[in-house]
């Protein structure tokens, strides 16, 4: 995930060493899927060869769009062709592991959509498997790839911001309500990888609050705190009862504060404000100027993130640089999501005097 890996792939150059197509199946058709499918039909470098969904009607629907690739039902199709490199797997959360392990144990390159697995320790299996059998695992955390995203990280990581004090976030809409998972599952994993990936660091504490407001056992809104080992703060208000959607991230440094806005025309705002504050000469006296200077708002690169995120899937496979990063990452935010859940518990709804249980979310 090194920058110069992503300059290539920006500029049109992967640095692939010339090969045929590597041929991809891609599991899962519901509301994700078909942009994976989109996307790696235009990769010049992939030849997607089975596009499978247990649900035939949906199946029946996407085949007629990309008549050149076989549907199936099986997934079974898909790890017993010899002639396949990778496999995709977009299906809901829960079905991550199983079938990512299948995957890995036929011999098939990985990429699992975030998160990359329902528990730390299956995220930890996951990856021992792909290590023990040299195959490339990757989770797709797409934000990663956004060009605003990047330049807050370029900001971050050459200073201009100074000190980071603390991040806070909000994710939320009037958004789909899973029936097998929290808003944390759903939405929190683009919010804590990108504030793993801009901070450089993991948080040490993390702590959330929440409640099922419409579905019982479903969390469908969470406030996350989280503490970072350097110090940092950060609040993530992750919802799907919002009226209007909102995917704002806030950065307060001492010298700059930036606001990365997603569903704007203008995503990354530098604002050159902030408050000195000038020791006492004497006892309780303090001093604190106010700077409100420019705002200036980045040229970014046009380019579609999953573009890039698959590109890079690709690209490992072909050069076999496994995106050890990347994955470790991956596996944090799976950590963070598990801790969140373990503090939620006492914010979810009382039905009169029977407490209402959420389901089991880590496990088979
Ligand atoms: N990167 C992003 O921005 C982003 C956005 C949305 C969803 N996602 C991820 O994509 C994944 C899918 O989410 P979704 O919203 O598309 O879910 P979905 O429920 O809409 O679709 C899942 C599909 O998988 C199929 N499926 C489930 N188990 C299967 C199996 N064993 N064999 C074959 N087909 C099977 C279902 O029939 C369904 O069509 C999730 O992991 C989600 O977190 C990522």
């Amino acid at each position: 995930m090194g920058r110069s890996r992503l300059e290539r792939l920006l500029s049109g150059s992967t640095g692939t060493p010339s090969r045929g197509p590597v041929t991809v199946g891609l599991v899962g058709l519901g509301y994700w899927g078909p942009n994976l499918l989109r996307v790696l039909h235009e990769l010049r470098e992939v030849s997607v060869s089975w596009i499978c969904d247990r649900d035939l009607e949906r199946l029946q629907r996407v085949a007629d769009r990309y008549p050149a690739v076989t549907p199936t039902c099986s997934f079974e199709d898909l790890l017993t062709d010899p002639d396949l490199d990778a496999i995709v797997i977009a299906t809901p959360v829960f079905s991550h592991y199983a079938l990512a392990s299948l995957s890995l144990d036929a011999g098939k390159h990985t990429f699992v959509e975030k998160p990359l697995a329902p528990s730390t320790a299956q995220a930890d299996d996951l990856i021992a498997r792909a290590d023990e059998r040299g195959l490339i695992l990757m989770c797709g955390l797409t934000f990663l790839y956004s060009p605003p995203v990047r330049e807050v990280k370029r900001l971050i990581d050459v200073g201009d911001l100074g000190e980071i004090y603390f991040v806070s976030s909000s994710r939320v809409n009037l958004g789909l309500h899973q029936r097998d998972i929290s808003v944390i599952w759903d939405l929190g994993p683009h919010d804590f990888s990108i504030l793993m990936y801009w901070l450089g660091e993991h948080p040490s504490r993390v702590n959330a609050v929440g409640r099922d407001s419409v579905v019982p056992g479903i969390a469908d809104v969470a406030f996350i705190d989280l503490a970072f080992p350097s110090g940092v703060l950060a609040n993530v208000e992750l919802s799907w009862l919002a009226p209007s959607k909102l995917r704002r991230m806030v950065v307060v440094g001492s010298e700059k504060m930036v606001v990365y806005d997603d569903a704007s025309p203008e995503p990354v705002r530098i604002f050159d404000h902030g408050v000195v504050y000038q020791d006492p000469e004497t006892f309780g006296q303090y001093q604190l100027s106010y700077r409100s200077g420019d705002i200036v708002s980045p040229r970014l690169d046009v380019v579609e993130p999953l573009a890039l995120e698959l590109s890079e899937f690709v690209a490992a496979i072909t050069t076999d640089e496994r995106p050890s990063a990347l994955t470790r990452l991956a596996r944090e935010v799976v950590r963070v999501i598990e801790r969140a859940e373990t503090t939620l518990d006492a914010g979810l709804r009382h039905e009169g005097d029977r407490t209402v249980s959420r389901p089991s979310i880590v496990g088979g």
